[in-house]
Parts: structure tokens; C-alpha cells; sequence
């Protein structure tokens, strides 16, 4: 991974570890659609109230038994589940999901999938709910590249943000990060051809209008 990788990554990583409120989240159901290594939830673990509920859920059995093994020598308990599924079979009860993390996991079910994943896990989500993403952006396809042509639009800003607005949410800032070249923790190497530029772009949330920085969910 080359440094300037690692840092955009990083402050990726920070930037939205920044906009998780804790006090926003006491009692909350929180799903992490992709947890990974835990880079996401190892940096907020602290900041989690005693009384969330945070459902990593992820398809990769070995992840999800190194992220516990991690979790499980912090100081503090925190009420974190360990879901290993593909997302789309997530066992939650319809409406249950408070906020919604989703730290790259949309985008690497993307180089799979053609579906946009927040469509596909809106049943669990409540009327209310926030959401706080990150998401890869392809600043150019190559040739050869590695996404098929169907798949690319989950990797387009102007597709990625119609479609989170389809969802009902009102975006209230974002950020984009620098570009980046190479694979990293968030972004597989082998996704990306030498030619492709990336960055990420953050769509971040709050809970109320008073919370400037969101995407807020419209109720009907
Ligand atoms: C880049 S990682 C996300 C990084 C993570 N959020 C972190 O903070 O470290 C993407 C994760 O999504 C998982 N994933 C990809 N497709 C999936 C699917 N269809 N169902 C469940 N998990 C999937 C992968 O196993 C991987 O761990």
C-alpha cells in the first residue's frame, strides 16, 4: 500500500469516526454492513454507548472471529454482535436498524453485485434512520478495468447520491477525499487496474436538523 493510500484511508477512517456522536446512539440498534478488519469499529469502539447494539455483519468468517478476538481485550464490554451472512440475508426483524455504518461495504459488494446495497437492507432500516457512508468512486474506468460496465454505477458519484436520495435521505454535507492509486484496507488491490484513479467520497449523518452535518431520512 503506498503512503499516500494510507493516508487517505486514514483520514477517511478519521473523518468519519469524527461524525459518530455517541450521544446520539445510546439504546440505538447500529449495522455495520461490512466489518471487516474492524478499522471503523476499532476506532469508535470507545465512543459506543454501554446500551447499543452494534451488529458487525459480514460474509467472511475469519474476519469476523479476528475483529472479537480484538474486541474482546478492550477495557469495556460493548454490546456488539457478530453476524456472519451475506447482506442481503441479514436475520434482523424488518425496522429494526436505528443507523446504518456502511464504511466501503457497499462498494466492495459492488465489484460483485449490480444491485446498490442500501436498497437491498432498507426493509431493516427504521423510518427514522441515519446513515453514515463511504463510498469509492472510480474517476475513470480503464480499458481492462476489473468493474464490469453493469456493475459501474455504484462507483459513480451522480449514481451513488440518486439513489441514496431515492432512499428517502437528504444529504447535508459530504466530503471527497484525495485520490488514491492503489489497493488498501478499504479498497481491494486487485480491483483496480494501474490506469483507474479512485477516492472516496463521505456522505455523513446526523440525527436532527440541529446536527448540521447529514443525511437526514424524509418521513411519509
Ligand atoms: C473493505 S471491507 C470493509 C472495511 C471495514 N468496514 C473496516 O472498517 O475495516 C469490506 C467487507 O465487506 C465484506 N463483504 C463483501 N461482500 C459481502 C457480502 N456479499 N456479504 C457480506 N459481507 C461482504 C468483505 O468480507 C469485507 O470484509
Amino acid at each position: 500500500m503506498g503512503s499516500v493510500t494510507v493516508e487517505v484511508c486514514c483520514y477517511t477512517l478519521e473523518w468519519n469516526a469524527q461524525h459518530v456522536h455517541s450521544e446520539n446512539l445510546a439504546g440505538k440498534v447500529i449495522l455495520e454492513l461490512g466489518s471487516g478488519s474492524g478499522f471503523f469499529l476499532r476506532r469508535i469502539y470507545d465512543a459506543l454507548p454501554e446500551d447499543a447494539v452494534y451488529i458487525a455483519a459480514d460474509h467472511d468468517p475469519g474476519k469476523l472471529r479476528f475483529l472479537k478476538g480484538i474486541l474482546e481485550k478492550a477495557e469495556k464490554r460493548k454490546g456488539v454482535l457478530f453476524i456472519c451472512c451475506d447482506f442481503p440475508q441479514i436475520p434482523l426483524k424488518a425496522r429494526s436498524v436505528d443507523v446504518l455504518y456502511d464504511f466501503t461495504g457497499t462498494s466492495n459488494f459492488s465489484f460483485e453485485h449490480r444491485e446498490f446495497l442500501p436498497r437491498l437492507v432498507e426493509r431493516f432500516l427504521k423510518t427514522e434512520a441515519e446513515l453514515l457512508g463511504s463510498y469509492i468512486i472510480f474517476r475513470n474506468f480503464s480499458p481492462d478495468s476489473m468493474v464490469p460496465i453493469d456493475f459501474r454505477p455504484n462507483f459513480q458519484i451522480h449514481s451513488i447520491k440518486k439513489q441514496i436520495e431515492e432512499l428517502g435521505f437528504i444529504k447535508k454535507a459530504e466530503y471527497t477525499s484525495d485520490v488514491v492509486t492503489k489497493g488498501g484496507f478499504a479498497v481491494r488491490l486487485a480491483s483496480i487496474q494501474k490506469s483507474e484513479w479512485l477516492n472516496f467520497t463521505m456522505f455523513l449523518t446526523g440525527r436532527s436538523i440541529a446536527v448540521p452535518i447529514s443525511f437526514q431520512r424524509i418521513t411519509s
